[in-house]
């Protein structure tokens, strides 16, 4: 005879954030990009419950997954009742470190895993778009490539491109949150369409080229990096605080710094490749909160 009150399903998924070394924005136009999985992740685990779709309250940490797009978007992914979904997010929500895309991926891997399934890197990237297109509007699918797939990508959407990068030699890196950006990624994307820099755009693309093949033989790859962020100020994605920031961080041993993502606030990041990290994590640290990272190579 079935138990009156049988344990609920659940199931539950991971996948790790990103970081953009070169080429946002422009991968919007067709260019390419490059970047790297970070070891920060988002978890979601889906729990069977009749009634409506619904974020588990107790999973809101408002700090980190309280953006009101996020139920709507979970509803591309899921039925729209019979599940709650709790969410938690070791990753800056809206920063540039591709929370959005890690939730989206992580539902996938949950979804599949409730019904027995292991779906593999295509199968999470095809079907975490929907979600994507709630938060992003046009996303290039950079985020959610790279959050599928793990590891550091080369990444164009048209014509589409998907590769592994192999390092020659491991990426320290530091990363400072400057301060949550006052607008949106659809946002700060539409503003650039609006400017229409598209020389910039061209001189981006060439220059992740350059990137590309700096970390494929382990050249140094910081100077690209700082050229980077220099055109990004050109497109008016940067803010005087992210400026600041990679020039502390250069100015305290770090070979180059760039904003990373969709910019007007949010995360930079330095590239230490000779000497210590402590000094540029503690010329970070003026700017908001700050972290080491450890890119492996292949
Ligand atoms: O800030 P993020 O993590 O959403 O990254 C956006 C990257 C852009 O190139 C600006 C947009 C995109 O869709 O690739």
């Amino acid at each position: 005879m079935p138990s009156p009150n049988p344990t609920p399903r659940s199931a539950s998924g991971s996948a790790p954030g990103k970081l953009i070394l070169a080429g946002e924005h422009a991968v919007v136009y067709g260019h390419r990009a490059i970047a790297a999985a970070v070891p920060l992740f988002a978890h979601v685990t889906l729990t069977e419950q009749p009634g409506p779709l619904c974020l588990d309250p107790l999973c809101l940490d408002p700090t980190r997954t309280t953006d009101d797009r996020l139920l709507t978007a979970l509803g591309t992914l899921l039925p729209a009742d019979g599940l709650c979904v709790s969410v938690r997010s070791e990753l800056p929500v809206g920063a540039g470190m591709g929370s959005s895309a890690a939730i989206a991926v992580a539902t996938v891997r949950a979804w599949g895993a409730l019904h027995g399934e292991s779906p593999g890197p295509d199968t999470c990237f095809e079907r975490a778009w929907a979600m994507e297109r709630v938060f992003h509007g046009n996303p290039s699918g950079v985020d959610h490539a790279v959050s599928a797939r793990g590891g550091v990508l080369r990444y164009r959407r048209d014509p589409f491109e998907v590769s592994t990068l192999r390092l020659a030699r491991p990426l320290r890196l530091v990363v400072v949150h400057t301060g949550p950006p006052a607008w949106t990624t659809a946002q700060m994307v539409a503003g650039v369409r609006d400017r229409a820099p598209w020389a910039t755009l061209d001189r981006i693309g060439a220059l992740a080229e350059r990137v590309d093949h700096a970390l494929s033989t382990g050249a140094a790859v910081g100077p690209l990096l700082s050229e980077n962020h220099a055109m990004l100020q050109e497109i008016g994605v940067s803010t005087h605080a992210l400026d600041e920031a990679c020039i502390s961080m250069c100015r305290a041993g770090a070979s180059g710094a760039k904003l990373a993502g969709a910019g007007g606030g949010g995360i930079a990041f330095a590239v230490v490749e000779a000497g210590e990290t402590a000094p540029v994590l503690d010329a970070a640290r003026r700017f908001g909160p700050a972290w080491e990272l450890t890119v492996a190579a292949a």
